[in-house]
């Protein structure tokens, strides 16, 4: 897969979403090394040490900027400082894991203001000035989960199955000015949003849920089984990089050796079988759970009878 250098001369102006880790960080160094003119956003400018020491250990460098896609008055601060810019890289996102009964109405809508109405919201703001130049490219990164569903992740599949859907409908929208609107699908891949970003429900170990032991069996099944086989993200990053300067890019990209699997068993109609599988591996994990918890009960009864009867 080949990514393009920028010419010197016409050094191209991307904005990226989320770049204190994770794909953003990775892109913005990817980009600003390619010569692009890169204007690497985050919500929380403390977290910059890690994208700083990146891009200097790359020898190059980037403008660093404060952006919350959830705030309005954040975007219109960043237009106005930054606009217009040629490409724009929706990157941010969050995930809050439990089963959708456990999850607040807070919650699902925190998901969906951050991943949907966030990038909605960017893109409304910059598309204009690309409009008026009757040029410019926009990347959505969404996720498998926005192709098929994602257990105990309901509203974050939920969130990019709009995305992909919004980026398909303004596809077509934007296609007479030179605009071109591409979403990526990545499967599992180590960066933050499955480790520190992975963050629960508050009701995620709510003993009077009746989804309590599923929520935890599907956390084991993912420590266990998801998080070693994550990929590597310099891997999709490079996809990222390459559709950010292809000449006839695609609608979507799927990334990932998982993604492609899940993608393929669909297109042959294996769907359901790989849910049946998924749903047994969490119920396995959950009975190793309960298993866990049982043995450690009996050790602490064990214990406190062996205090009594000193
Ligand atoms: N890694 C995967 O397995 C995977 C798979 C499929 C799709 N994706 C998608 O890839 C994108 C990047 O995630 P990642 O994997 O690189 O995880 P990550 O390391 O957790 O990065 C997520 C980034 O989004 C930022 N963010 C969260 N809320 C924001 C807001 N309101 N405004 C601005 N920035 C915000 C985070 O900032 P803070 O540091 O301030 O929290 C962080 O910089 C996400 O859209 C995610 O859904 C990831």
């Amino acid at each position: 897969m080949k990514t393009e250098k920028q010419s010197s001369n016409t050094p191209k102006r991307v904005l990226i979403t989320g770049c204190s880790s994770g794909f953003g960080l990775l892109t913005a160094v990817g980009a600003a090394k390619l010569g692009y003119e890169t204007i690497a956003t985050m919500r929380n400018l403390n977290k910059s040490h890690p994208l700083k020491d990146a891009l200097k250990a790359q020898n190059t460098s980037a403008q660093i900027e404060q952006l919350d896609v959830t705030e309005p008055d954040s975007i219109a601060a960043i237009v106005e400082k930054v606009g217009p810019i040629d490409i724009l890289v929706n990157n941010a996102g969050i995930l809050i894991t439990s089963s959708f009964l456990d999850q607040t109405d807070e919650e699902m809508r925190q998901v969906f203001e951050t991943n949907y109405f966030g990038i909605v919201n960017l893109t409304k703001a910059f598309t204009p000035g690309m409009v008026e130049r009757n040029s410019g490219r926009i990347v959505n990164i969404a996720s498998l989960a926005g192709l098929g569903g994602h257990p105990f992740n309901a509203a974050y599949a939920a969130s990019k199955h709009v995305l992909v859907g919004f980026t398909k409908s303004i596809r077509t929208e934007l296609a007479p000015f030179g605009i071109d609107v591409i979403s990526v699908e990545p499967g599992y891949h180590k960066t933050e949003i499955i480790r520190v970003n992975a963050n629960q429900s508050e009701n995620f170990y709510n003993r009077q849920s009746p989804m309590f032991q599923w929520n935890r069996g599907f956390l084991k099944a993912f420590l266990d089984e998801i998080v070693p086989r994550a990929g590597e993200p310099e891997a999709a990053v490079k996809t990222i990089l390459m559709l950010m300067a292809a000449e006839k890019p695609k609608s979507h990209y799927v990334i990932g050796k998982d993604a492609k699997f899940a993608t393929i068993l669909q297109w042959l109609g294996l769907g359901d079988w790989l849910e049946k599988k998924v749903y047994r591996a969490i119920r396995r994990a959950r009975r190793l759970e309960n298993k866990r918890e049982a043995e450690k009960k009996a050790r602490r009864k064990q214990k406190r009878r062996a205090e009594a009867t000193r």
